[in-house]
């Protein structure tokens, strides 16, 4: 049986889009509706009673498009959000961080994994706690990087100031010899040459975008909620800010496959 409904993506804002790339890539046949809140980014500075708000708003927003699954494709947003959204909706949730977790467990060498995320990210110790049920052996070290989403944004990936950043942000890092570290925004995986360059090529660094794919096609394999369509899906892209601005960026994060975007306005709802 073929089930032709969307899944549902969310994130602060254009950032998910990295793992919208992951999914497309991993499950071609899928047609994905995606809710970037531009308007409210980013969500990293923000209360997590603040972000549970909005991101139970946004699971009911997708709910209204049909979906079977929804994607919390946003760190912040997971850290702070996960529970409540899967307690609001009928339909399966997938978060960033477990799979990241999962993955950083099966590749450590030394037991010695980093995180870098958005402070909200870090200081809700929603990896530490992951780390800490599944594999308690492992020593975390977190850094929080609030500056790396602004270059991003900037589409600043090579400056001097960037990699002066880096340095400053990654010693801890590197001072506790990690042989793998999670990108936990979903900004990063864009900035990954720059980090790559300070950590050294040794260093393995993992997204959270590949492994929340596989997580997804598991799920909808399990449930039996796969689609078999054969014809390009067409996919729906949605953004509570500048819809324009939203898809002249999503481009570049993303590809061709942002043609347009809607308006959501949840700043007003
Ligand atoms: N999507 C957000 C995250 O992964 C990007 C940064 C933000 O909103 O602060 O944390």
């Amino acid at each position: 049986m073929s089930d032709p409904r969307p899944i549902g993506v969310f994130d602060s804002g254009l950032g998910g889009l990295t793992v919208v790339r992951a999914i497309m890539d991993d499950l071609p046949a899928e047609p994905i509706a995606y809710v970037g809140d531009t308007a409210r980014f980013p969500y990293g500075p923000r209360p997590a009673e603040e972000i549970r708000r909005f991101a139970v708003q946004i699971a009911q927003y997708l709910l209204t498009l049909d979906v079977k699954l929804i994607v919390v494709a946003c760190n912040s947003a997971t850290s702070a959000a996960l529970d409540q959204v899967t307690a609001a909706v009928p339909v399966p949730v997938v978060g960033v961080i477990e799979p990241a977790v999962r993955a950083a467990v099966r590749a450590t060498r030394n037991r010695r994994v980093g995180l870098i995320g958005t402070e909200v990210t870090v200081s809700s110790g929603a990896y530490q706690r992951s780390f800490a049920e599944s594999a308690p052996d492992v020593e975390m070290t977190a850094r929080p990087c609030p500056r790396f989403v602004e270059f991003v944004e900037r589409g600043d990936t090579t400056s001097v100031e960037l990699l002066d950043e880096a340095h400053r942000y990654l010693a801890p890092l590197q001072d506790a010899a990690v042989d793998t570290m999670i990108l936990g925004c979903t900004h990063y995986p864009l900035l990954r040459g720059a980090i790559r360059h300070v950590m050294g090529p040794d260093v393995l660094l993992l997204s959270s975008a590949d492994e929340t794919a596989a997580d997804v096609y598991d799920i909808l394999a399990a449930k039996g909620l796969l689609s078999e369509a054969v014809e390009r899906p067409v996919h729906r892209f949605a953004s509570s800010g500048d819809p324009e601005r939203f898809a002249a960026l999503g481009r570049r994060f993303l590809g061709p496959e942002v043609a347009g975007a809607l308006h959501v306005p949840f700043d007003e709802a």
